[in-house]
């Protein structure tokens, strides 16, 4: 496939569109380092993508990807991956994601595939939250989501002044549609 040439100045919120099969979580493996044959250039900052490590790319990009991975282990090692969170951080990224509204058995409770699409979609965007990285992407981490939390969360991020978000979307939702400053459309 063939991608169009296209900047993404930091802080900008941009919004990739295609069909089905376009290429869009493709082009994603690739701006995050998980493929790295391809054709073409890609630049971050003045450096050339082949100087760059994979370690480099994983401290810059967040994926919250189109399906979610959750382990066998509790709720708040799902989160937290272990790094230490400060106190207010961590209820404010739940309160952001909407995970709070469905822990009432406890964080330390282990999860056993016993959690919704939506539900687990919303640990992974709490989970990338918090590490805390200047780019954030979302492949389509909301669509699981009933459409009130999905714009809220999406306006939320949008409206992050410091943070690059590159969201995948089939769903440009009106209520935000303002919020981007870009639209690539595959
Ligand atoms: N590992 C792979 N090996 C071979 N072909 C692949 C692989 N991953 C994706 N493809 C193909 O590359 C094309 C683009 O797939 P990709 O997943 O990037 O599409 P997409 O735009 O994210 O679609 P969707 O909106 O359905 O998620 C598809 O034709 C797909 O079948
Ligand atoms: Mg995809």
């Amino acid at each position: 496939m063939t991608y169009p040439d296209f900047t993404i100045s930091k802080g900008e919120k941009v919004a990739l569109i295609g069909n089905s099969g376009a290429g869009k979580s493709t082009l994603i493996r690739i701006l995050t380092g998980e493929l790295t044959d391809y054709d073409g250039d890609i630049y971050l900052d003045s450096h050339n993508y082949q100087e760059i490590s994979l370690k480099s790319l994983q401290n810059i990009f967040a994926l919250i990807p189109q399906k979610a991975h959750l382990f066998k282990d509790t709720l708040r090692t799902n989160l937290t991956l272990g790094r230490s969170v400060d106190k207010d951080v961590f209820k404010e990224v739940l309160t952001f994601a909407h995970v709070d509204k469905f822990i009432d058995k406890g964080l330390d409770t282990t999860f056993q595939d016993d959690l919704s699409g939506g539900q687990a979609a919303r640990i992974a965007i709490a989970r990338e939250l918090l590490g805390n990285k200047p780019i954030v992407i979302m492949d389509e981490a909301v669509s699981n989501l009933d459409k009130t939390t999905a714009i809220d969360i999406e306006r939320k991020l949008l409206q992050k002044n410091e943070l690059t978000v590159i969201m995948i979307t089939h769903h440009l939702y009106d209520e935000n549609r303002a919020l981007f400053d870009q639209i690539i459309k595959l």
